[in-house]
């Protein structure tokens, strides 16, 4: 169905910087026009320093709901009502739902990640994974392998305390993550390769070909399912591909996550077909 803009017309939208390049508005826009949903989803370039008054203008606006990304998911914490209890472990937030001037901030990166991941693997519990990185991202993707029941996470980055910060702040969460997680220098990645079932990057490294990279991907066996969540096939991709395994990179949890944001604020099911298919596209 086609939207006709309107006085009843919803706004919602994204809040990045840069944000020209996202790709929300393409399959958001869809899942409400799909939906018959009086709806529109915008791309807002909010400067860093903006932050806060950008914020108040959902608020003053009655914008319904926003995705945040680069640079402002943990920065708009402070400028929120409530925060959503993933969020308080995972220190990030990517989607706000506005009730009538109250927000609440909500991260479904995790459940983006994890859905993305059922597409390779159905049953996550018992898994051995190990993670590369320790950002916002990482924290997504930790939170999400915890909740699926992950037998071990080793969180491996190059700057080790923030892999032990993710573990102490994790350690709330019950009382087996102690157990469940490690740090590992990126230096020992090779030798704990034999012991892992699923490998994740989580940071930047790849965006480039040209990148140094995290370990000797060689080492990659067939039986490693390998998620990288960069939109590119990325070096580490590659040579999963070679060796046959399952793989896959960031465009699934793109559109998990942006499914859960559309169902946090319409309260609907997220028409996932119609928005991979705009994605794809
Ligand atoms: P995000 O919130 O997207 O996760 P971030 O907090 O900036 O982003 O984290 C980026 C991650 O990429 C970090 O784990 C970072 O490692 P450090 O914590 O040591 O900085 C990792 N990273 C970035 N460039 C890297 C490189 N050249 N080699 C190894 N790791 C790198």
């Amino acid at each position: 169905m086609d939207t006709v803009i309107n006085g009843e017309t919803e706004v919602y939208g994204i809040f990045g910087y840069p944000v020209k390049h996202s790709k929300s508005p393409l399959f958001q826009n869809a899942a409400f026009s799909y939906l018959g949903i009086n709806a529109v989803y915008l791309p807002f370039s909010v400067k860093p320093e903006d932050l806060k008054n950008a914020v108040e203008g959902i608020r003053a606006l009655s914008i319904k709901g926003v995705n945040i990304t680069v640079p402002h998911k943990e920065e708009v914490l402070k400028l929120v009502n409530e925060i959503s209890e993933e969020v308080k472990y995972i220190g990030a937030s990517n989607t706000i739902k506005n009730i009538d001037g109250y927000l609440i901030a909500y991260n479904t990166d995790a459940y983006g990640f994890i859905q993305g991941l059922k597409e390779l693997v159905e049953n996550i519990s018992g898994k051995k994974v190990l993670v590369i990185g320790a950002g916002g991202a990482s924290r997504a993707v930790v939170y999400g392998l915890i909740k699926e029941g992950a037998e071990k996470i080793y969180i491996s980055n190059r700057t080790l305390k923030r892999a032990e910060d993710i573990i102490r702040d994790f350690s709330k969460l019950s009382r087996f993550t102690e157990k469940i997680l490690e740090p590992l220098p990126l230096s020992q990645i090779e030798e704990l390769l034999c012991n892992v079932d699923i490998i994740v990057n989580t940071t930047s490294v790849g965006l480039r070909d040209e990148d140094r990279p995290l370990f000797d991907y060689s080492k990659i066996e067939k039986r490693h399912i390998v998620v990288d969540i960069i939109y590119r096939k990325t070096p580490l991709l590659k040579a999963a591909e070679e060796k046959g395994c399952l793989w896959q990179d960031g465009l699934p949890m793109l559109l998990y996550q942006g499914a859960r944001s559309f169902e946090i604020w319409t309260g609907k099911k997220a028409p996932i077909n119609i928005m991979k298919k705009a994605l794809s596209d």
